[in-house]
């Protein structure tokens, strides 16, 4: 068995610590916050040290493949099962079917940033389904979410049995308390937490704003480099991992359960943030985007965006994925007598679009920080006017840096469809067409 990491602040343990991190992408990982907690040479004994439930958690089937087989043991105060029966929690913001939705239309969508709640709103009442496709009850599929909060939950526990969370925060730091320990995520970092596994946002500036793609399907994991060699795009080592943290803690609180795109709610006189030790491959990490190693064209043209591929999931189909999460970070353009942004287009894929921070290098405005953009299954779209006429001019003799930017992508193999809430918020763009119709003609047949 690998030797357990000993979180260094032990020794009060808990959840009140700072967070510590182990590194590497999907490794068998071992933690335990009190010594001695995890027990050696086998998963589940007659009794566990200090007296505590061994409890496993699996997000694969029993007989996946070794190399996507995911499973994490806990050794926890009180086993999962144990809370009152859950009742539905009416919420009308949360869409998992996505047969369910309104015709999607073939325009170009954009909105603007999600204002942030005007009452008291904390992590899962803050969330709302802008767009997805699949079906979570088939296990296929992915919802894309906004969330807008100012309020922690301190009191209350959150799980999601439709995916794994892929959480890109926007405005304000997440304090995510998960049953594996302590995640603490600011923009430009994004976070996954697995299928099942419990939490609880807490928000250190007071409010918090971002994306949230929801993945149904295979888990996310990095893709293959190919020609690219044994580095770059997203490095292992760069994803942390959470040390073993807990709390003992008893009272009224609240576990809040996502099942098939529903609300449930149950009572627990404990936390369920328990687990002192633990170990698997199973398992909440983060990853800081600016430490994503950015490979691009140094002769002439861009490559696709599948160059920008942070993580994937992939389908049943070699090569075509579920989702892909692909970033559009600071870089430096060197392609020579090139069209340099981004070109136009129209893909098989569907895009839905969100900026982290500053300005995308496709749209000289409009698209803003906390805002989205779709552009589904063959849409054209591309530059806007502006920046075709400025790059169709610029002097490409000598590099120039994009800076200051984060855009992402949640680009997926099958139509991306807005929910009700998406086509009617006073945030969609009515005009965003016309970012487009100020492209002039230029053809000449008398001059090439
Ligand atoms: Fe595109």
């Amino acid at each position: 068995m690998d030797t357990p990491t000993r979180n260094p602040n032990t020794v009060s343990s808990r959840l009140e610590i700072e967070p510590g991190y182990q590194s590497g992408f999907g490794n068998e990982f071992a933690t335990e916050a009190l010594p001695g907690a995890l027990p050696e040479g086998r998963n589940s004994p007659q009794r566990v040290a200090y007296g505590l439930y061994a409890e496993q958690l699996s997000g694969t089937a029993f007989t996946a493949p070794r190399g996507h087989n995911r499973r994490t043991w806990l050794y926890r105060i009180r086993p999962a099962a144990v809370h009152k029966p859950f009742t539905p929690l009416p919420s009308d913001r949360l869409v998992a079917n996505f047969a369910q939705v309104p015709p999607t239309p073939p325009n170009q969508l954009r909105w603007d940033a999600l204002p942030m709640p005007a009452g008291s709103t904390d992590f899962i009442d803050g969330c709302v389904t802008m767009a997805g496709n699949g079906a979570a009850e088939s296990m296929s599929g992915c919802a894309i979410h906004l969330y807008a909060a100012n309020r922690s939950m301190t009191d209350r526990f959150f799980y999601s049995a439709d995916g794994e969370l892929l959480i890109v925060p926007q405005e304000g730091r997440l304090d995510i308390a998960t049953e594996l320990g302590r995640l603490e995520v600011e923009p430009f970092e994004i976070a996954v937490i697995p299928r099942g596994v419990r939490f609880a946002v807490k928000l250190p500036d007071g409010a918090a704003r971002g994306y949230i793609c929801e993945n149904f399907g295979a888990l996310l994991r990095l893709p293959d480099l190919g020609p690219i060699g044994s580095n770059g795009l997203a490095n292992p080592r760069d994803f942390l991992t959470p040390h073993a943290a807990y709390e003992d803690r008893e009272g009224d609180f609240e576990l809040v359960a996502k099942m098939n795109g529903n609300l449930w709610r149950a009572d627990i006189g404990h936390s369920p943030l328990d687990v002192v030790a633990w170990h698997g491959n199973y398992a909440p990490y983060k990853y800081d985007l600016r430490r994503f190693n950015t490979i691009g064209s140094i002769s002439f043209d861009h490559p696709d965006p599948s160059i920008f591929l942070v993580l994937q999931s992939q389908s049943d189909t070699p090569g075509v994925d579920s989702i892909d999460f692909v970033i559009f970070p600071p870089r430096w353009l060197a392609a020579e007598d090139t069209f340099r942004p981004p070109w136009f287009h129209r893909n098989v894929a569907s895009e839905f679009m969100g900026l982290v921070h500053g300005v995308y290098d496709a749209k000289a405005e409009g698209f803003v920080p906390g805002g989205a953009s779709l552009h589904n299954c063959m849409s054209g779209h591309g530059p806007d006017a502006d920046t075709f006429e400025n790059a169709s001019h610029s002097d490409t003799s000598k590099p120039n840096k994009v800076a200051d930017t984060m855009a992402f992508m949640f680009e997926t193999r099958t139509l991306i469809k807005p929910t009700r809430f998406a086509l009617e918020t006073a945030q969609l763009q009515a005009h965003y067409y016309e970012c487009w119709q100020g492209l002039k003609k230029h053809f000449n047949p008398e001059q090439r």
